[in-house]
Parts: C-alpha cells; sequence; structure tokens
C-alpha cells in the first residue's frame, strides 16, 4: 500500500529549505562553531562538555538520568568536574594515556557517561559493549582491540575472561563494596577521592575516538574506528535532522553499547548544548511513555521495533500520559513500515521521521528533514554536503528508479577511518572510483527520495540490531550436537527479521524441542541473548557450494518458498 505524503508542518525549524540549502552547503562552514577553529586544540569532550561549562550553559541541565533506584540531574559544569574525574582515575590508576583502548561494559548510568567522556579528554579510544554481551562476545572484542583497561560492574566482571586477556591490564568495577583483587579495582573509591581538576589531553582530528564492533555477513565482529572529526557531521545533523533548539528535552533510546547510543545519544545532543534524558533497564510501553510525560521530552530519537511495540500495546494506553511536550519524532535502525508513520501521526499527530546510517557512516546521510515532505516508506533524501547513488557492480551510477547498491560519495566528515587491524577489509568497502558500497540495495525516485529494498549480503537485522550470521553459526557448531548451521533472518512483522537456525546434528543425537532450547541457552549464554535463534529447524544436510560454504540464500528461499535462484555452484 502506497501511504500519501505527509505534507511539512510549518515551523520554526533550524534547516529552512532543504533543496536550497543541499546546493550552496559546505562542511568548512561547519568548522567556525568548535572552538578549535580559533585555537587549534581539538577534543570531542571539551566541545561536548567543558565548553558549555564554561559558556552561557554553565548551570544547564546536560544529564536527566532515570532508573529503578536512581533519578539525578547533572549541568555542565557538573559534568566537566565529573568527567575530569573519572579521566583523572583513569590515567593515576591505571595510566591510560593517548591512543589506548578502554573498554566500557556496563548497563546505562552516570557512571557510564562520565568514564566514556573521561576517557576520550585523555584521547584514548573508547570501545562501548552491550550490557547484553556474554565471554564468548566480550573477549573477541578486547583481544581484536588490545583494551588495557575495562570499566564494568560487578553483575557483569565474570563475564571477561581475565586470564584470556594478556594485554588487559586493569578492570575497574564500578558498584559498592568492590573487593580488590589482581587486576580488579573499585572504581567509585578513586572517583570520589580523584581532582576534579584536569589538563585535557589535545589529539588530532583524526585520532582515534571510539570503536564500534560490528557484524557483517564474514568472520567475526570488526572494529570500526571512528575519529575526533566525526563532530562536525553529529553537530550539524544535530541541528538539521534533530533539530535541537535551546529548550529542547532530548530522548535517544539507543544504549551506547551500539553507535546510535554514542553519535545520537552522546555527541550530536552535547555538541549542540541540548538536556539529555537516558533512562535504564528494559523496554515497555508504559515505562516510556512515563519518561517522556515525567521528563517533558520534546525531540524524541527511537528505532521501528520499538514503534511497533508501542503500535501493537494499543492506542488506549497513549491516552493515559501527558505526552504535548513531543514536537520531533525520529527512527533510525532498519526500514520504517508506512504503518507505522499513519499510526504515529493518529496517536501522536507528529510525523515519524527516518533516518538511515550505518555503524561505519559515523552518522545520518539520508534523511526525511522537519521541512521537507515526507513519503511513508521512504528514507529521505541525502544530508547537505553528502553525495548518494544508486550503483551498479562496477560503480556506475544508474538512473531514477533502478534498484542498486546504495553507494556513498567517499570523505564524509564521521566516516569511519579504519576497520582494526583490518585495512583489507576497509578497502573492501570502497569501489575504486571513489564509492563508499554500503551492503544495502535501494532506489532513487524521480524526486531524489531514497527507498530502501534490502541487504545485499546476508547480515540480519533484529529489532533494529545488526547479527553476522557467520558469528552465530560459528557459536551453533561450538554445541556437541551441532554438526553445520546455516543461519537467516526470517521476515517479523515486530522484529524485522528474528534469527532462524538451520542445524544438522552429529551422528548419535536426536532432534527434540529440548535439545533445540538447549541449543538457544547456549548461543545465548555465549553470545547476546539477542543473537540466539528464536527458531531453529533441524535437517539432514544443509546447502553448501562446492567449496563448502552454506549457501543462506538457498536457505533463505526454501524458508520463504521462493525460487532458489542459480543453484551451478551448489555440492549434489
Ligand atoms: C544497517 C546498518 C546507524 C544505526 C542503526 C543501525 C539498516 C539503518 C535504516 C533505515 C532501512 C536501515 C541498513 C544498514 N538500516 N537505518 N532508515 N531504513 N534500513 O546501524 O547496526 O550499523 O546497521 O541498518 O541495512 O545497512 P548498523
Amino acid at each position: 500500500m502506497q501511504l500519501e505524503a505527509l505534507p511539512t508542518v510549518q515551523g520554526d525549524y533550524n534547516l529552512k529549505n532543504y533543496e536550497e540549502t543541499y546546493k550552496t552547503f559546505s562542511w568548512k562552514d561547519v568548522e567556525k562553531n568548535f572552538s578549535w577553529s580559533e585555537t587549534g586544540r581539538v577534543n570531542m569532550a571539551y566541545e561536548a562538555i567543558d565548553r558549555h561549562a564554561e559558556s552561557f550553559r554553565k548551570n544547564k541541565v546536560a544529564l536527566m538520568y532515570l532508573s529503578d533506584t536512581r533519578n539525578e540531574k547533572y549541568t555542565f559544569y557538573e559534568m566537566k568536574k565529573l568527567t575530569n574525574k573519572a579521566a583523572n582515575v583513569l590515567k593515576e590508576k591505571a595510566g591510560v594515556q593517548k591512543g589506548d583502548r578502554v573498554f566500557i561494559f556496563m548497563p546505562r548510568s552516570p557512571e557510564l557517561y562520565f568514564a566514556t567522556l573521561g576517557a576520550i579528554k585523555l584521547g584514548a579510544i573508547v570501545g562501548p559493549l552491550f550490557e547484553a554481551f556474554m565471554e564468548g562476545a566480550v573477549k573477541d572484542r578486547l583481544e581484536d582491540s588490545k583494551a588495557k583497561v575495562l570499566v564494568t560492574t560487578p553483575d557483569l566482571v565474570g563475564r571477561v575472561p581475565v586470564d584470556q586477556l594478556p594485554a588487559l591490564e586493569t578492570i575497574f568495577v564500578v558498584g559498592e563494596n568492590v573487593g580488590e583483587e589482581g587486576k580488579l579495582l573499585d572504581f567509585l573509591k578513586y572517583f570520589k577521592e580523584a581532582s576534579d581538576k584536569l589538563d585535557i589531553e589535545w589529539v588530532g582530528r583524526n585520532d582515534g575516538l571510539i570503536l564500534h564492533y560490528t557484524s557483517g555477513s564474514t568472520g567475526k565482529p570488526k572494529g570500526v574506528l571512528h575519529v575526533h572529526n566525526a563532530m562536525i557531521q553529529h553537530y550539524q545533523t544535530g541541528k538539521w535532522v534533530l533539530d535541537l533548539k535551546e529548550d529542547d528535552i532530548y530522548w535517544c533510546t539507543a544504549d551506547p553499547g551500539w553507535v546510535t547510543g554514542t553519535s545520537y545519544g552522546i555527541f550530536a545532543p552535547w555538541l549542540n548544548g541540548a538536556t539529555n534524558v537516558v533512562v535504564g533497564g528494559r523496554f515497555s510501553p508504559a515505562a516510556w511513555y512515563k519518561t517522556i510525560e515525567q521528563f517533558g521530552v520534546t525531540v524524541w530519537y527511537s528505532a521501528p521495533t520499538s514503534f511497533r511495540m508501542l503500535m501493537g500495546a494499543g492506542n488506549e494506553i497513549v491516552r493515559q500520559y501527558d505526552l504535548s511536550t513531543l514536537r520531533h519524532i525520529l527512527s533510525v535502525g532498519e526500514p520504517l513500515n508506512p504503518e507505522v508513520i499513519r499510526w504515529g501521526n493518529e496517536v501522536f499527530g507528529l510525523r515519524i521521521h527516518d533516518t538511515w546510517w550505518m555503524t561505519e557512516t559515523g552518522a545520518q546521510l539520508i534523511c526525511n528533514y522537519p521541512c521537507m515532505d515526507i513519503k511513508p516508506g521512504s528514507m529521505g533524501k541525502p544530508f547537505p554536503g553528502i553525495k548518494v547513488a544508486i550503483v551498479d557492480d562496477q560503480g556506475n551510477e544508474l538512473p531514477p528508479n533502478r534498484m542498486g547498491n546504495l553507494a556513498i560519495k567517499k570523505g564524509w566528515p564521521s566516516m569511519m577511518a579504519a576497520i582494526w587491524n583490518n585495512p583489507q577489509k576497509y578497502e573492501s568497502y570502497f569501489f575504486p572510483n571513489g564509492w563508499y558500497v554500503s551492503g544495502d540495495s535501494a532506489y532513487m525516485d524521480e524526486d531524489g527520495y531514497f527507498w530502501f529494498q534490502g541487504r545485499v549480503d546476508d547480515v540480519i537485522m533484529t529489532s533494529g540490531e545488526r547479527v553476522g550470521p557467520f558469528e552465530v553459526e560459528s557459536k551453533l557448531i561450538e554445541h556437541p550436537a551441532v554438526a553445520e548451521a546455516g543461519v537467516i533472518g526470517k521476515p517479523d512483522p515486530v522484529r524485522g527479521e528474528i534469527i532462524k537456525a538451520f542445524i544438522a546434528l552429529r551422528g548419535g543425537y536426536e532432534p527434540s524441542n529440548e535439545l533445540k532450547e538447549e541449543i538457544r541457552q547456549f548461543v545465548k549464554k555465549g553470545l547476546a541473548a539477542h543473537a540466539a535463534p528464536r527458531e531453529i529447524e533441524f535437517c539432514e544436510k544443509l546447502p553448501k557450494t562446492r567449496s563448502g560454504k552454506i549457501m543462506r540464500r538457498v536457505l533463505k528461499a526454501w524458508e520463504l518458498n521462493l525460487p532458489a535462484g542459480d543453484l551451478s555452484t551448489m555440492e549434489d
């Protein structure tokens, strides 16, 4: 079903005229918004926190935090001092220096933000880990990055295989009554005593800032490195896409373990001096609506899977809360269904603005802007300064309405700077003629709107989280009953896709529901809950190429009752 376009609602938006701005925009002009354009001294944390603490925003609330047990507010001035303290702990107790990898493995709490920004103030590279990661996932990431320091909590520290990580020198545990032994140190003990004064480590614009591990269709997760220069795009997209203004109360629902939770949960809002709401705990429709009411949220950035769950909870519950402060809603992570946009317009009286980007792109690239008509189902149009095209497999640009590879002209400010330890992988993202190839297929219509069609590769997007089938398959075959495994994404109305595993059992094992559950739990405990297959199907044998590669597209075709396509490379 094609929904009619939702026209712009007149308003005083930061971006007034998309088409005109796209023609005249230059990234160079954005640089004057940063103090380094005059001083030459660069540091993301300085621009996000300290600069405001030294300005009229000194006593403005920067962070509002809510969990089951805590309800706290911090001004920019307090954030400056608390992030300085965290930096001093990392420096004095663990010798953290510029370029060191400092990983953060904890649920959302104010300390997560102090430690992250504190590490950045030292010029360290921060590696955020999602709290649901289990031992295998934690080990892979700390090992590949040779992390020197980890900040975690008493609940999670048991998932860190300390003995197998020789490069890991210090583990700070954030909690009450932490016993110190071996590499473990009590973070809060030193944090309370630490000085709130610090000489920030100035860095180069292209020095490392953050390392996000993400999954592809082959191999282990890879470390996508972003640099301080990304702030240029975080700032400007915060201004024009999030449309942040001085009085906004902004809420990004993503965890900093994913790139949305750092680029748009830390950097973009604070570079713009906005008040940022952070909520811990689990998703529930009532808790989410309550958050909007209680904090008076005005700008809300979330994901299709969450909107679909809210939609599923019904309209009755929406009416129990005062959501009248909301003025701007955005979405990212997967295709935003036209039906969800229609529902959002009905219950919130607002258009939900889809945005497209990836871990590798560091910031939003294709968006729906408040000043622009929305075509429901479309990702929108390229951000000013960004050249997007649909290209064929040789990198030739295709005309409108032709499906092909969604590609971006190399060199935007927040583009990843490297894949950690893997220059070949980095190169493989680019065509020789300078296009970055996203792995998504899409087309552009005659009005310049882009429409997502699917992934070119086998990467699974489940509830907005990216899962590499290879990683799940590798874990599955560690289970004694599993001989071979092939993993695909199966379309699901709420989660976008769910993970389905096809498994061939080893001799001596019989298919059963108990075994399915045991295998599910095995992945859940070894990798992460969101990576565990929701569906398992046992089969005699998996379709493979003659070189032994599992043909996931054939599994997918079986699952969806579609033609399997070219089978010439398949073994008998
Ligand atoms: C993949 C990137 C950037 C944070 C979210 C996930 C899919 C992202 C959209 C959208 C359709 C989308 C793409 C992309 N995706 N946004 N608006 N419409 N698909 O980041 O984990 O790096 O995943 O998410 O397939 O390649 P990520």
